[in-house]
């Protein structure tokens, strides 16, 4: 039931499918019962899933702490727990971004606190801070580290340049883009950087919100974020859910649900280590735990991603 990847030059031992915890973000997607959330991430870790992704942000720190109390019942040593730092938050909903050393240090400290941690596996820059030189970021880092804080670190949504820079400065062995078979921009240079540099990635969206898990019709109207979001509206909406479902003959010769099939098409990309999976529930990531180790014929994927092209 095991099915692990080796995380680029980390070397960490991961699942192929990581577990997304933005869900428990209500300001996006609306109230999420804890108590469904940890029984999601038990489940999580009985299907073979050992990789866990949140961020300080989600939910204003609400994410870490669920996840917190429910990874307390696992073993520490056999899951691999992903945080990110960026968004400097405050009580009344204000937010902006802050990668300054004394921020990044003091918000490491109350992720432990927030996550019942005395480390994180992997510490991930959120976004490009603009305003701070990433010199002084990487140092924090790198003190973070020493400290025995955080085993290693990375970045997120950093355009090529950047990781370039990045990689300059320090030892980055993470990345976290966001990619999917409809959103495939990273294919021609971050993803190319990343397997020369040997950096693990892992991918977040990968249903594109739900978009691409084939239970959509292309009529449905949204309460949460995605009522904002052009591809959840119109005749797009439509032709993408269309598409999805018309990839069922396919998901059946591998006796594969739809949302198997996304993401072992997303995974069979030779840069791409693992598919962060957004879960509201215990089914879903049972499902998507399906898909590790499943492989696809040259003919059908290059099928999907054209089937995909709308
Ligand atoms: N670094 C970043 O900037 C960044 C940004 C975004 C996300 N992330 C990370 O990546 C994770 C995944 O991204 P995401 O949440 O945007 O997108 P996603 O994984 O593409 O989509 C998640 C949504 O798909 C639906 N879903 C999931 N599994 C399903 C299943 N088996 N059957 C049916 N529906 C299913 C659920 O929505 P419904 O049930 O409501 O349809 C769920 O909320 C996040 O949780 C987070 O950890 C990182």
């Amino acid at each position: 039931m095991c099915c692990r990847v080796r995380f680029g030059k980390s070397g960490l031992s991961v699942s192929p499918i990581c577990y997304g915890s933005w869900q428990l973000s209500p300001r996006y997607w609306g109230e999420l019962p804890a108590e469904q959330f940890k029984k999601a991430i038990h489940r999580a870790f009985d299907v073979g899933v050992n990789f866990f992704d949140t961020a300080d942000a989600y939910g204003d720190g609400l994410s870490e702490q669920v996840l917190g109390e429910a990874l307390a019942d696992l073993p520490r040593e056999e899951i691999v727990v992903a945080t990110k730092v960026y968004w400097h938050f405050y009580p009344d909903g204000r937010r902006h971004p802050d990668l300054s050393a004394d921020y990044i240090i003091r918000e490491c400290e109350q992720s432990l606190k927030r996550l019942k941690m005395d480390y994180v596996d992997i510490y991930l820059l959120h976004a490009y801070d603009p305003l701070t030189p990433l010199e002084e970021t990487t140092e924090a880092l790198e003190k973070l580290y020493r400290a025995g804080k955080i085993r290693y670190y990375g970045a997120s949504n950093f355009t090529v340049e950047q990781m370039r820079y990045a990689c300059k400065l320090g030892n980055y062995v993470a990345l976290q883009p966001r990619y999917s078979l409809i959103d495939r921009e990273i294919e021609k240079d971050l993803l190319p950087y990343c397997a020369i540099e040997d950096i693990g990635v892992f991918v977040f969206s990968p249903l594109y919100h739900g978009l691409l898990t084939g239970k959509y019709q292309g009529t449905e109207t949204f309460e949460d974020f995605r009522k904002n979001l052009p591809r959840f509206q119109g005749e797009k909406f439509k032709q993408i859910t269309d598409a999805v479902r018309g990839l069922k003959p396919i998901a059946d010769k591998y006796q594969m649900s739809l949302v198997q099939l996304i993401l072992a098409a997303t995974l069979a990309h030779p840069a791409v280590h693992c598919a962060i999976v957004g879960i509201k529930n215990a089914s879903q990531i049972e499902e998507a735990a399906g898909a590790m180790g499943k492989s696809i014929e040259r003919e059908d994927y290059f099928a999907i991603r054209n089937a995909l092209n709308v």
